[in-house]
């Protein structure tokens, strides 16, 4: 059968259209700053992705503009003032609109979230059973010796987040934190314990707001910090990094059948230039694209003498039977539904 010209024409232009509706989304992965809707940086450090209802929710750390080092503490402490918890929404990954301060800070000076404390690593998930949206974030003191796990509630993705207690998990104290839900609706929280020296997970009550007594102590002395994890093909991933302070160093990752482990160690997965300090970057959160099976690891890459300025390093994760790698990538393109 002969095509007519037209009909050449009309299916050449549909294939061309589709394939550039694809190729627009990306990410820049280079120096450039990543700016939101409204032209402004996006201001959402050590954060956190949650997607609901056909939106994907980008939290973090609204860092305040000037870093300074942390009076009397010996170790690198650059911090800046606490701006709370920033709110990013977008449909496509790649446009990000600014939804606000979705957990304020609180001018009382003896409140956990007093703009002098330390807010970082915010994470927030839906409960089925409550109807509330629940953030779960690392607390602490302005030299880190508080070292607490956060918890706050909202009716909405967009807040505004009250924030309830910081507390130490089952009597233990608390650091860089993820909050992670599986498949039957539990869940979790994975945070670095003991003096930093081991990953503790653990298990929540049904409405996410405290512990349930149940937790598991993984990696002892390996010293793991940033947990980021997902889950594929039943498989349960955690990239982290190692631990110290703002600067870069190598990643590791851990594979378990089950949640709380056991997890069995795996050097790092980063390949191409700056491999060995993770591209510069320290992991932050890791999602699968929706509709797809593109799975993309969010890293921060942190500026230590200017917080504010740190940038953006979203990067795929790439599989061989359920072993991972990180390729470096200029530009990340998203697959398209
Ligand atoms: C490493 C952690 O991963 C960051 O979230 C932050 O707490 C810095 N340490 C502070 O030095």
């Amino acid at each position: 059968m002969k095509l007519k010209k037209g009909v050449i024409l009309a299916i050449a232009s549909f294939t061309a259209l589709s394939f550039s509706i694809q190729a627009a989304e990306v990410v820049n992965n280079a120096t450039e700053i990543w700016k939101d809707t409204d032209g402004n940086p996006i201001n959402a450090h050590g954060g956190g992705m949650m997607y609901d209802n056909g939106t994907y929710y980008w939290y973090g750390e609204y860092k305040g503009e000037y870093t300074y080092r942390s009076p009397g503490v010996g170790w690198e402490c650059y911090r800046t003032m606490s701006g709370g918890v920033s709110c990013y929404s977008s449909k496509d990954l790649e446009n990000w609109k600014f939804e606000g301060v979705v957990m304020q800070t609180d001018t009382n000076t003896k409140s956990d979230i007093h703009p002098t404390m330390v807010i970082e690593r915010p994470k927030v998930l839906f409960n089925e059973k409550t109807g509330k949206y629940v953030m779960w974030m690392h607390i602490d003191s302005p030299n880190y010796g508080k070292a607490s796990a956060g918890v706050a509630i909202s009716d909405s993705p967009t807040g505004p987040f009250k924030f309830i207690e910081s507390i130490h998990p089952n009597g233990h104290i608390s650091r860089d934190i993820t909050f992670y839900k599986d498949d039957d609706g539990k869940a979790y929280i994975f945070c670095s314990s003991e003096g930093n020296a081991t990953l503790h997970i653990v298990e929540l009550t049904d409405d996410y707001l405290k512990p349930s007594g149940v937790y598991t102590r993984n990696f002892p002395d390996k010293f793991r910090e940033a947990p980021a994890v997902f889950k594929r093909d039943g498989k349960y991933y955690i990239i982290s990094s190692g631990c110290t302070g703002w600067d870069p160093n190598e990643a590791e990752y851990a594979v378990a059948d089950c949640i709380t482990g056991p997890y069995t160690a795996y050097p790092n997965p980063c390949r191409g230039k700056d491999a060995n300090k993770t591209f510069y970057c320290q992991s932050a959160f890791a999602f699968q694209v929706q509709g797809t099976n593109q799975y993309v690891i969010a890293f921060d890459r942190w500026n230590k003498r200017n917080l504010i300025d740190s940038r953006y390093v979203w990067l795929p994760i790439n599989f061989e039977g359920a072993e991972i790698t990180v390729p470096w990538q200029d530009r990340l393109q998203f697959s398209a539904e």
